[in-house]
């Protein structure tokens, strides 16, 4: 054989199965009574192409072949090879022929009931196999009635798919798209309509490759159990179809009588493999029941698979019994609560608790620097009536407050210092006996005189590290542009705003601030401790 014959045959063969759709090769027929219905003589060969002789159609009657002709009923139309019913009806049942010259070809046709409660005949179903996973197609196309096909519709199991126009299903498959798929197509045929369907039975199938059986689960599972009570062991296995899952329950004097077995279940998984499982029932757990093993088997031509179960008795202790347990969570969730509180007060009231912290231990840190005073109250000195209150804040409220009532020693220049030495060798040295810094601003403070207290204090500050610096926002300052720069690195919470209608309490935000910024020391008051405003009290 050449090699070029090969796509020949090839050629040959594909033009005789698409010809044989449309063409009746079968002897035996079946159709349905009311669809359209046709028989066609399948002429393979040219033979007959261009041939004169006659073609002519017999029914075989009781009384011998009738010859067909298109007068013999309305609803029979002939068309050389082709013999078409309109529709095809129960006494249409019988043998047909087709005669050419000395040629002739027969069928025998059955015209069936159409059925009642079903879209479709299962005796003209065409059964396809799909694989899972594979491409389910399902094209609605009438090769022999298309050009009078007005409407198709494609029904699953009978109900109909709402899909398109053009009803179409291509899909990867899955176990729960096999059924019976109907295509029916409405034909228009001299303006009456009818209706023929064609269905395929579809059947998905696994892919064939075997899985070796393996049951869930650890191979030895301990069962905790309490005597008396009923226990179910589940047996759970991923197997092939043919695959089975048993419990080995045989003993040597016989079976336990507590001990059954139960019916099995099936579930196929989406990859054609089945889920297995079996469950023991062992009813009122005696003694003899614990310690012995259950075992359960999963077999395969490949092998088997085998696994045991093990009652054991529950002991109490063993167990956290269920409300110790809730006690338990309860008990954590409060503590996480308070703890959250805890954290959320404290970061909201963090100078009072610093402050209760200090007052508590009674610390006080400024017994061992040598300095004598706790603060140096820089403001502006010249008393004139748009600063006035200003002044009156830093030479009669501060003192007033934190000496009076907190015990601190504050240095206020108009009154502690001694009139005759050089004033800033004074300023100078009184700054280096304090331990804060306190700079009462406003727009007009930065005048010659207090600039140098400020200066001196900076470099104190920040240079030597030995003072801290308290800036008190007397009147609110809109920029501190006109501040020195070193100034500006200070922390922000070093800046105290003065209110007057807010902070004249000794409870109030801005005392409290200021105490905490203060260094710490033990309360002693000059006046009575009586008059001491609490800072602490309960609100
Ligand atoms: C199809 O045609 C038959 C017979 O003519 C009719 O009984 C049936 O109702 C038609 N089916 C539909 C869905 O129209
Ligand atoms: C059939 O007809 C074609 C032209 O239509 C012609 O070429 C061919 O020879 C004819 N064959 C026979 C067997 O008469
Ligand atoms: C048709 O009938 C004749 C006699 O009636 C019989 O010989 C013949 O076999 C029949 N043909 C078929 C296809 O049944
Ligand atoms: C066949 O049956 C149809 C109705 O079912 C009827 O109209 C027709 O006359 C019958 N034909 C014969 C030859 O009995
Ligand atoms: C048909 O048969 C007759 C004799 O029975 C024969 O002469 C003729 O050649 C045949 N025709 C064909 C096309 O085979
Ligand atoms: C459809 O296919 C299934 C599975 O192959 C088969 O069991 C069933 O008998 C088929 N139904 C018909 C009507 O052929
Ligand atoms: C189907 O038939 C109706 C008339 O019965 C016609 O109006 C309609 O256009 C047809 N549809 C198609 C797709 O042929
Ligand atoms: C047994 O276990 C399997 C797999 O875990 C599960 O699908 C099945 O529902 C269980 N059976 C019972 C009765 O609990
Ligand atoms: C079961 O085994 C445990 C230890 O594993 C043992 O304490 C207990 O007595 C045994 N029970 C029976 C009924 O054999
Ligand atoms: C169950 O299996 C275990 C280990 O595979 C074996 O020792 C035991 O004898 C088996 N028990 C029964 C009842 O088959």
């Amino acid at each position: 054989m050449h090699r070029r014959e090969i796509p020949l045959t090839l050629l040959v063969l594909m033009f005789i199965s698409t010809s044989e759709e449309t063409c009746t090769s079968r002897l035996h027929i079946t159709a349905v009574e009311g669809e359209p219905f046709y028989l066609k003589f399948c002429s393979s060969s040219s033979e007959y192409e261009n041939k004169t002789t006659t073609i002519k159609w017999y029914k075989n009657a009781s009384h011998g072949p009738l010859e067909l002709s298109s007068s013999s009923s309305p609803r029979i139309i002939l068309l050389d090879y082709v013999l078409e019913f309109w529709p095809v009806h129960l006494n249409d049942s019988g043998s047909y022929s087709i005669r050419m010259g000395n040629d002739t070809h027969d069928w025998k046709l059955n015209v069936i009931r159409r059925p009642k409660h079903s879209c479709f005949t299962e005796k003209q179903v065409m059964s396809k196999s799909v694989e899972v996973k594979k491409s389910l197609q399902i094209a609605c196309e009438h090769s022999y009635y298309q050009k009078l096909v007005n409407r198709t519709l494609l029904y699953k199991n009978c109900e109909k798919i709402e899909n398109n126009q053009n009803p179409f299903l291509k899909k990867n498959a899955e176990f729960k798209d096999q059924g019976y798929y109907t295509c029916m197509f409405f034909l228009l045929r001299n303006g009456k309509l009818f209706n023929v369907t064609k269905t395929f039975n579809i059947t998905i199938v696994g892919d064939n490759s075997n899985i070796i059986p393996a049951l869930l689960g650890p191979k030895l599972t301990h069962v905790k159990v309490e005597l008396g009570k009923d226990v179910q062991l589940n047996c759970s296995a991923l197997l092939n179809e043919k695959d089975v899952i048993y419990w080995n329950i045989w003993k040597k004097n016989g079976k336990d009588p507590n001990v059954h077995e139960e019916e099995g279940t099936r579930i196929r998984t989406s990859e054609g493999k089945w889920l297995a499982s079996k469950i023991l029932r062992i009813e009122t757990v005696k003694e003899n029941n614990l310690n012995s093993s259950y075992n359960c088997t999963a077999a395969s031509e490949g092998g088997i698979d085998t696994k045991s179960f093990i009652l054991l008795k529950k002991e109490d202790p063993v167990d956290i019994p269920g409300h110790i347990f809730t006690r338990g969570m309860i008990v954590a969730v409060l503590i996480s609560v308070v703890i959250v509180c805890l954290v959320t007060v404290g970061a909201i009231y963090r100078v009072d608790l610093i402050l209760f912290y200090r007052h508590f231990l009674g610390r006080d840190e400024t017994l061992t620097d040598g300095k004598t005073y706790d603060a140096f109250v820089s403001y502006l000195k010249e008393c004139r009536p748009e600063n006035g209150e200003e002044h009156t804040f830093a030479v009669e409220i501060l003192p007033g407050v934190l000496e009076k009532h907190f015990g601190y020693k504050l240095c206020i220049f108009e009154r502690d210092v001694v009139p005759g030495r050089a004033v800033v060798d004074e300023i100078h040295s009184l700054i280096e006996k304090s331990r804060r810094l306190i700079i009462v601003l406003s727009k007009s403070y930065m005048s010659n005189e207090v600039r140098y207290e400020l200066e001196s204090g900076l470099h104190e500050a920040l240079v030597e590290r030995k003072i801290k610096i308290i800036l008190i926002e007397f009147t609110p300052v809109g920029d501190f542009t006109f501040l020195p720069q070193s100034l500006k690195l200070l922390k922000s919470h070093r800046v105290l705003k003065w209110q007057a209608d807010k902070s004249l309490s000794y409870n109030s935000r801005f005392w409290k601030n200021l105490l905490y910024l203060m260094p710490a020391k033990a309360v002693k008051p000059y006046r009575d401790e009586a008059e001491v405003l609490p800072v602490f009290s309960q609100p």
